[in-house]
């Protein structure tokens, strides 16, 4: 394709480090439709004939045709998806094929097809997320007045609802999508046209092509254009953000799944058995997921790292953007697959959950607060009768609300009978009704929203 100026051909090394085919062939679509639009908008500026216009845009028919059935062929000598298809194309068409490439270049034209490629996935990435959502919805819904504990530390504080707890994952998915809503708004303007780096001196019209190819409007700046992945970074960036999501998640299946918590049990679809000990079920979708969480982080850093020393324009370290976008794609997209299917499909063993709080003394701070309020005692020595009663309820082995009234006494004698109605675990998850806390009533108002919002009803 650049044979014109050299004597020799290129050394088997070069070949294998110069090709990109083995991984930029995922870009076949994008490229035949950049060709496509291109190629019309040379006929209707009158820059190729109708006739070759026509020929080239239904050899491409045929490129396309042969790539969904056999394959893209892989061709050190041919580069890349660019140079492959345009091979092909002269042999379905003939030399009227070499007038596509007229005020174009590699350069804007990889450029284009990459932002078509990540619009796409994050328009597939987002229905992912918006099937997670509505699966997290739905649980929350079943499990508003379920009780468990809440942690901090990992250690039991407050009693929390289940339904509380799968809605803080609403929120996080939410403004997973909302980032890469961000992203798909800032990078959609087109390229085609910025040709090498400086714009090309043929009459293009380049709000045609970035029309047709559904772009918001042309880039502004040809060296910007050929040499931006800005849209490549922010999309990996919202993608890691998101497995970060999805791998605390996993990991928080992975604690209840254990024997000791035993508050979940993870469907079989999504768990595997051990070769040598009959008795296991082991979590390794989640434990994968949560692994795939460093390799898109590893992705994120690849991406960077390669651009930040290029000036402008391009340079062929930029071939290098694409294996880890496409990896942090398909990893993320097993991922929010993976942790659908765990949400919808997990039972979740209430009662357990349930007396996990009781016996883990999550409503010490209630008593604590009865003291303050009830009896007017300072805080931090309400504080400390509270933790004389969780000691002695702990040496019983009960619950605080199955001490007895004279127990709670020999504590401190400002006890009453009225403290029951604050130690019990409901009583104290339907205090919280502050806006966004855990009470029954509150979750089921953020439910009713965000079933409206991801149109559920
Ligand atoms: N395969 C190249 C890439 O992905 C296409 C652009 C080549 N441009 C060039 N000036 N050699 O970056």
């Amino acid at each position: 394709m650049w044979g014109g100026r050299f004597a020799d051909g290129p050394s088997a090394i070069m070949r294998e480090i110069n090709a990109s085919i083995p991984f930029d062939k995922a870009l076949w679509r994008q490229d035949i439709a950049g060709s496509k639009a291109h190629v019309a908008m040379l006929a209707q500026q009158g820059i190729v004939s109708a006739e070759d216009a026509t020929a080239i845009s239904s050899g491409l028919d045929k490129v396309a045709d042969e790539y969904a059935s056999d394959g893209v062929p892989e061709d050190w000598d041919l580069e890349d998806i660019h140079m492959t298809t345009e091979s092909r194309l002269a042999e379905i068409v003939g030399p009227v094929a070499g007038r596509l490439h007229t005020a174009r270049s590699r350069n804007d034209q990889v450029a284009t097809d990459f932002r078509l490629w990540v619009r796409e996935t994050i328009d597939q990435t987002d229905a992912g997320l918006l099937a997670l959502q509505q699966a997290l919805v739905t649980r929350a819904g079943e499990h508003a007045d379920s009780i468990m504990p809440g942690f901090t530390h990992l250690q039991t504080a407050q009693p929390v609802t289940l339904g509380h707890h799968l809605m803080a994952y609403y929120e996080m998915i939410r403004r997973d999508r909302s980032r890469f809503a961000d992203t798909r708004g800032r990078m959609n303007e087109s390229p085609l046209g910025s040709a090498a780096l400086a714009g090309t001196g043929f009459p293009i019209d380049r709000e045609m092509t970035s029309e047709a190819l559904g772009f918001d409007r042309p880039t502004a700046n040809s060296l910007d254009a050929v040499s931006d992945r800005d849209f490549a970074v922010d999309y990996l960036m919202a993608a890691a953000q998101c497995s970060l999501h999805l791998s605390r998640l996993a990991e928080e299946m992975i604690i209840w799944a254990s024997q000791p918590y035993g508050f979940v049990r993870m469907p079989d679809a999504l768990s595997t058995g051990s070769s040598i000990m009959p008795q296991k079920k082991n979590p390794d979708a989640a434990e994968l997921v949560r692994g795939h969480s460093g390799r898109i982080i590893g992705c994120v850093t690849a991406l960077m790292v390669t651009m930040k020393g290029l000036p402008l324009a391009y340079s062929k370290d930029m071939q290098d953007d694409k294996p880890p976008v496409f990896e942090a794609a398909s990893l993320l997209a097993l991922s929010i697959a993976a942790m659908t299917g765990m949400v919808a499909d997990t039972t979740f063993n209430t009662d357990r959950m349930r007396q996990a709080a009781e016996l883990g003394y999550a409503t010490a701070t209630d008593l604590a607060d009865w003291l303050v309020r009830e009896s007017n005692i300072p805080f931090r020595e309400a504080h400390h009768i509270t933790g004389a009663a969780v000691k002695l309820a702990e040496s019983k082995g009960v619950p605080l609300d199955q001490l007895s009234l004279d127990e709670l006494q020999t504590i401190d004698a400002r006890v009453d009978e009225r403290v029951f109605a604050a130690l019990s675990v409901d009583a104290s998850v339907a205090s919280r009704a502050s806006y966004g806390g855990t009470a029954p009533e509150q979750v089921k108002a953020r439910i009713a929203e965000a079933r409206a919002a991801l149109g559920m009803d």
